[in-house]
């Protein structure tokens, strides 16, 4: 499902809510190769009108933060970016979801300025984002950038220092992240001397340093043990309450389903489906779970109207209902049976969205749609 689509620009939920705007259509081709990434930004095209704004500078009524406004890029034969709208409100995790190849390294780094988009805009607060906003940015790259042979205590000091921190605030900002995120007693130790998963909690440290207003991280998860897992968990959820704008990319589908409010899917450069997770997880057709006490076969729901039996477990009888069917009417059913011992409704699972979304775009049947926990890059 797409949700939300009102045309350009104007997919701005209110806060606590993912709103998208649907891919602009018939833009497959014709797009210039123009190189590789790590450009800068080219000229920004002219704003567009931005409405009356709130105390806080947020466009009145929309709550919006990071808008991606029919992103496209193609490098050579390959279409990375294909049109791609969505917003990104604050307040909330948002999980950037797609296959790998699917465009997500890239549309983060064109909020960076670090790939030269073909067309499209990216908007921060209403407006094209420019470098002071990027300042108040905390970005932590797929190519993880730290300098190994740098004292991890002097690079988060050198790295805040760059986002305009004087150096006692910033070396008192990287104590406290590494203490937030377990990795205090490796504060003077080289970085090349971290496991991998302890080098990914200095960057996450990096990125949080200034207290940015927008966070974008490009799976973070990856590598990470429970443990780590958790307290990035935290840490971005308690980004997300101080009302900041926080986007993640993972593959980890079952960590985002806890993770995440929202989650916006991409496939071949387009967005594919967006929403909280919760109605992503519980759109498309019903489904119960019905169990009657004694009854092991679950004969209660044989030629049940309304309903048709999927699975029976146990006991536990599995029923996809049909549309517009009462669920009520199902629970008169089973008690007429015998004690109801469960009724749920069972949502789908965000892994499940995940391949439906995906399957059902024009990219599917291609090869790597399919994402492994922690995979890596698919190029
Ligand atoms: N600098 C580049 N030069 C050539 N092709 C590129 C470049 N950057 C990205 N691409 C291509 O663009 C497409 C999208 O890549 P991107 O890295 O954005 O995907 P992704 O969604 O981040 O994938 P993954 O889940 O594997 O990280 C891929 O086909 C990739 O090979
Ligand atoms: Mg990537």
């Amino acid at each position: 499902m797409i949700a939300a689509g009102r045309g350009p620009l104007a997919g701005l939920g209110g806060p606590g809510r993912l709103a998208a705007t649907p891919p602009a259509a018939g833009n497959t081709g014709g797009m210039p190769h123009t190189g590789s990434g790590g450009e800068r930004t080219g000229a920004v095209p002219s704003p567009p009108a931005v409405g009356p704004r709130t105390a806080d500078g947020l466009p009145a009524g929309g709550g919006s933060s990071l808008e991606l406004h029919d992103l496209a890029r193609r490098f050579g034969d390959v279409v990375a970016l294909d049109g791609l709208s969505m917003t990104v409100p604050p307040g909330q995790v948002v999980g950037f979801l797609g296959p790998n190849g699917a465009g997500k390294t890239t549309a983060m780094r064109a909020v960076f300025g670090l790939v030269r988009l073909d067309r499209g805009d990216v908007l921060w607060r209403g407006a094209p984002v420019g470098p002071a906003d990027r300042r108040r940015f905390g970005y932590m790259p797929e190519e993880r950038g730290l300098y190994p042979g740098m004292v991890v205590r002097d690079q988060l000091e050198y790295l805040g220092r760059l986002h305009g921190m004087l150096a006692t605030e910033a070396r008192a900002a990287a104590d406290r992240w590494l203490g937030v995120l377990g990795v205090s007693e490796r504060a003077r130790s080289k970085v090349e001397s971290l496991s991998l998963g302890n080098q990914q909690r200095v960057q996450l440290a990096a990125a949080l340093l200034h207290e940015p207003d927008l966070l974008v991280l490009d799976e973070p998860l990856s590598g990470l043990d429970p443990v780590g897992i958790d307290a990035v968990g935290a840490v971005l959820a308690a980004q997300a309450a101080a009302g900041r704008t926080v986007l993640f990319s993972s593959h980890q589908l079952d960590l985002v389903e806890d993770l995440c409010a929202s989650a916006a899917i991409i496939d071949a450069g387009r967005l594919v489906a967006a929403g909280s997770v919760d109605e992503l997880t519980s759109a498309g057709q019903r489904r119960l779970v019905v169990k009657v006490h004694g009854d092991l076969a679950g004969a209660w729901a044989a030629g049940l109207a309304g309903a048709s039996v999927s699975r029976v477990d146990g006991g536990a009888v599995r029923l996809v209902l049909d549309p517009g069917a009462d669920p009520q009417r199902v629970l008169a059913a089973a008690m007429a049976a015998g004690p109801v011992e469960t009724f749920a409704v069972e949502r789908r699972r965000l892994s499940e969205v995940f391949l439906e979304a995906v399957g059902a775009s024009p990219a599917a049947g291609r090869a790597g749609a399919v994402p492994a926990a922690g995979a890596g890059q698919g190029r």
